[in-house]
């Protein structure tokens, strides 16, 4: 009896999960972690803008500021939106600016011929997206077209954003169309996706364009320098990171971009909402590729640039499934679900670790695109967990990163494997430490253990974002089903915090 007794308790033992451990470093920040990584990104595509932001200055029902929607600036203001990219993506080296600016009714109408061949009537342009940068405090990151564009018009361009009021024919139709003063306009990207949708340019012949047309991009004043992004590589293409970092001269360039989505299979997304564990594991295991991709496009441009004063701009990221049923192929309209949620908070606490070199990030996309952080049907709106998420992690805004080490359990689905924990951690401008911890395991609670180093913090708080069901989501008529709770199951001891985390949940505390 007392045989079986033991060997049942060593069996039980065997199936409980090893506590994971992470060691809390909180005497070693060094570098800060940017606001921009906490970017979105929106596009003339389905309705991100139209319907999305802009519902039209005549508009009776919706209520709006210069025809953009009241309700998406105050949820977006909560957000704390630190940077805002436009007009794309694809749509960008299609675009002319000059269509869009000036008395609306004189604007041309165009089609959007990569998203649907839809109606495009110019009537939201440059003056009614700076203007709405400034409503939401977000500086704006305009999207250059290199692709079927000019030097010329991009000059233009900086010219009739950024040119003091009276220097050139530009700005004196900046004034005639309502803005005597400049904006503040700081990023620009040279073109969108270069390698396909930008131009299908090979890296060796985007290198020559880009200096090019970077030569003609000049501020008035250079304490006010222009941040220039260029297109930066898909996924894995080190290729494209080698040759840009050799051909272009540094002094022309801030920043590279780099585009990832976590996509099951491009020729089989799978459901935004109705997905098996399987289809699961396999868009986190995408996701959290870009710790690889991140480490390895840095390390290419460590080699040129080891004091990393030029940055990785991740300007395109996030997933994409099957659009809702119903809805236009063309305008990747999709749901969000806790999926959404793991897969964001892992990839920003990944942004966050590498904060040296990851200046900026631009979720894709900000309003009913792709995963966005809001919905918005008619007059109703929708928060996403993506937004709650977002939200959570506001904390990290500028604060010192924190370096972690973490010992994470393995989350086991058939032969495949993944990290279950993912964290990082700040110090903030007023001496309070935060760590953002996921578990991305989709079955087993995960208990953790955090050693920390270097400080006696004498409270802890905190919030959590979970659901009863990884596949459970923000509808129109239940808008509210998952929201952060306050997490009060964290316990700390002098140099210890012991907590665990439901599966597919993201936890933020607080620590003083
Ligand atoms: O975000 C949707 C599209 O994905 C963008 O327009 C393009 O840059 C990328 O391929």
């Amino acid at each position: 009896m007392r045989k079986i007794l033991l060997l049942i308790g060593l069996a039980s033992t065997k199936l409980l999960p090893a506590q994971n451990t992470i060691v809390l470093n909180a005497d070693k920040g060094k570098d800060i972690i940017d606001k921009n990584i906490y970017g979105h990104f929106a596009e003339h595509l389905g309705r991100c803008i139209y319907g999305g932001f802009y519902v039209g200055d005549t508009n009776k029902t919706i209520p709006h500021k210069d025809g953009v929607r009241l309700d998406v600036i105050e949820a977006l203001k909560k957000l704390k939106v630190p940077v805002l990219r436009w007009p794309g993506g694809c749509f960008a080296d299609t675009y002319h600016w000059k269509d869009g600016v000036g008395p609306k009714k004189e604007r041309p109408s165009m089609l959007n011929v990569w998203w649907g061949n839809v109606k495009e009537d110019n009537s939201f342009g440059t003056n009614e997206f700076l203007n709405m940068c400034e409503l939401l405090g977000a500086e704006p990151y305009l999207s250059g077209n290199v692709g079927s564009g000019t030097p010329q018009e991009l000059s233009d361009w900086i010219k009739y954003t950024t040119h003091p009021n009276g220097s050139s024919p530009m700005t004196d139709w900046r004034q005639k169309n309502g803005r005597p003063n400049p904006w503040k306009v700081k990023f620009w990207g040279l073109g969108n996706e270069a390698w396909g949708c930008g131009g299908n340019m090979k890296v060796e012949y985007y290198a020559n364009v880009y200096r090019q047309y970077a030569t003609f991009m000049t501020n008035w004043n250079n304490s006010d320098r222009l941040y220039r992004i260029a297109s930066g590589a898909s996924d894995a293409d080190y290729h494209w990171t080698e040759i840009l970092m050799k051909e272009v001269p540094a002094n022309m360039f801030d920043a590279l971009g780099l585009h990832h989505y976590s996509v099951i299979n491009w020729s089989k997304k799978g459901s935004a909402t109705n997905f098996s564990e399987e289809e699961y594991f396999t868009t986190m295991k995408r996701a959290l590729q870009m710790e690889e991709l991140v480490s390895k496009h840095s390390a290419i441009m460590d080699k040129y640039d080891p004091q990393k004063k030029k940055h990785l701009a991740v300007d395109e990221w996030g997933g994409w499934y099957d659009v809702e049923p119903g809805t236009n192929g063309a305008f990747l309209y999709q749901q969000n679900t806790m999926r959404d949620a793991v897969l964001a908070g892992a990839t920003l606490n990944i942004f966050n670790n590498h904060c040296d070199r990851v200046k900026m990030a631009n979720l894709a996309q900000i309003i009913n695109v792709l995963q966005a952080v809001i919905l918005t049907k008619e007059e109703k709106l929708v928060l996403t967990p993506t937004y709650h998420v977002m939200e959570m992690y506001n904390v990290h805004h500028d604060a010192t990163m924190l370096p972690v080490d973490v010992s994470s359990n393995k989350y086991i689905l058939g032969k495949d494997t993944l990290s279950s924990i993912w964290a990082s951690a700040s110090k903030d401008k007023n001496g309070a430490t935060h760590i953002s911890l996921v578990n991305v395991d989709a079955k087993q609670p995960q208990a953790v253990s955090i050693n920390i180093n270097g400080a006696n913090y004498k409270t802890v708080s905190g919030r959590i974002l979970t659901s009863d069901k990884l596949q459970n989501y923000n509808s129109f008529e239940s808008p509210a089903k998952i929201v952060p709770a306050a997490f009060t199951k964290a316990q700390l001891t002098t140099s210890k915090l012991n907590l665990t985390i439901p599966p597919f949940s993201v936890i933020v505390l607080e620590l003083k």
